[in-house]
């Protein structure tokens, strides 16, 4: 007997070295806890940016389409839909494995203008844009049922301040727009998840007007699985604390939580949203690192990266996803907001397509953390 366990404990060992070995990737690290995805585009997809499109391949167990499954790109015209792209990255995903999630159906921003344009030119009416939303919803999520996981349905409705947003759904339908939504999209798929997605959601007069929300829409018995927070942070802003707390607040809502469009900005920032009109002048002041960040203030960005992945991984029994937004430095929305030309550091890749040192850290840090039976 004893002979025999000596091997069985030997075999054991190496099996467990070698599953732990194995973590190499954010994606394998964290399996069991949450997602780990990314943003993509069709540089990546199509593999004309090879190196990135490899990158995204082997790293990552999720993607979701930075932009080419928004209302504007996939539904230009009433009467014509753009689905080339789209069903590239459906094919994407199957081939790597990996979940793939829908962003966005309604959002005031990259909407075709259609919607909203009646007859004679006038403002649509309510019926004509409540019924072109049902037309969309129903198309998009139609095509890819079974295929996604599940949807951004509605995107930014709300201000910091927690009022609604005064976009052209808000104006035309109210707010009573995000419920036809939400409804439409169940419609169309009702085994998708559904989800409200926005930035800031650390500000407590947003959180406290999106746990509003989730009240409404679970009180008129439709569907919402998780809130969205975009979660496109700066080197002090939102504080870990603010973080915690908004979790907090959306567990006790009952619903899940996805951290939808992960960075950190390294660069100093004059404005702390991700509305993308938002636009600032360029000077040198904003844009001190372009021959490389200081070796004190990369260690303050993989502090601020770590602090939050463990906060991340503390909530893993409600954070179903953790999707950073984009690649490489080189890729970065950051590089053109809310300043144009600038160069920015916020992603797990450089610019030469290596793996950043903090990427180990974080899968060491997810070990520490063991996989828990989510709820
Ligand atoms: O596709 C056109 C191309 O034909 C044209 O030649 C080019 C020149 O202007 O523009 C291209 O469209 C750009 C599009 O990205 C695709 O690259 C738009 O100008 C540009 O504004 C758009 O930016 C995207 C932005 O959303 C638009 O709102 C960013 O890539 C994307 O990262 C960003 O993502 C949003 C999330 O969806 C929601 N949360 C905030 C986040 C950051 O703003």
């Amino acid at each position: 007997m004893k002979h025999k366990s000596i091997y069985a404990i030997a075999a054991m060992c190496c099996l467990a070295s070698v599953q732990t070995m194995a973590q190499k990737t954010l994606g394998e690290a964290t399996k069991g806890k949450f997602l780990f995805g990314t943003a993509v585009n069709m540089q990546q997809v199509n593999g004309v940016n090879a190196a990135e499109s490899a990158i995204i391949a082997s790293e990552f167990s999720a993607i979701v389409a930075e932009n080419d499954m928004k209302p504007q790109p996939i539904h230009p015209a009433e009467d014509r839909f753009n689905w080339d792209n789209a069903d590239k990255i459906v094919a994407f995903a199957e081939k790597n494995k990996q979940t793939l999630t829908g962003h966005c159906l309604i959002w005031h921003s990259q909407v075709p203008n259609w919607f909203f344009v009646g007859e004679d030119g006038k403002p649509a009416t309510p019926e004509v844009l409540k019924e072109r939303m049902r037309k969309h919803i129903h198309a998009v999520v139609g095509r890819y049922k079974g295929k996604i996981k599940g949807w951004d349905v509605v995107n930014e409705a709300f201000e910091d301040n927690g009022s609604y947003r005064n976009s052209k759904f808000y104006q035309i339908l109210g707010k009573d727009f995000i419920k036809y939504a939400f409804q439409f999209a169940h419609e169309a798929d009702p085994n998708a998840e559904l989800y409200y997605n926005d930035y800031n959601v650390e500000t407590p007069s947003k959180c406290d007007a999106i746990v509003q929300l989730v009240k409404e829409l679970k009180a008129a018995g439709l569907r919402i699985d998780a809130v969205g927070s975009q979660s496109h942070m700066h080197m002090i802003n939102p504080t870990v604390e603010a973080a915690e707390a908004s979790f907090k607040k959306l567990k006790a809502a009952g619903v899940h939580i996805l951290i939808t469009e992960w960075d950190i900005s390294i660069l100093p920032s004059p404005y702390e949203g991700a509305n993308i009109s938002t636009n600032f002048s360029y000077s040198k002041e904003m844009d001190p690192y372009r021959d490389g960040v200081p070796a004190d203030v990369q260690a303050k960005w993989n502090k601020r990266m770590l602090d939050m992945f463990n906060l991340f991984l503390k909530y893993d029994d409600v954070i179903d996803r953790v999707t950073v937004w984009g690649v490489t430095d080189n890729g970065t929305w950051l590089n053109g907001f809310p300043i144009r030309g600038r160069m920015d550091y916020p992603m797990l890749f450089d610019r030469n397509n290596k793996r950043k040192p903090i990427v180990d850290q974080m899968i060491k840090l997810a070990k520490k953390y063991k996989t828990i039976k989510k709820k």
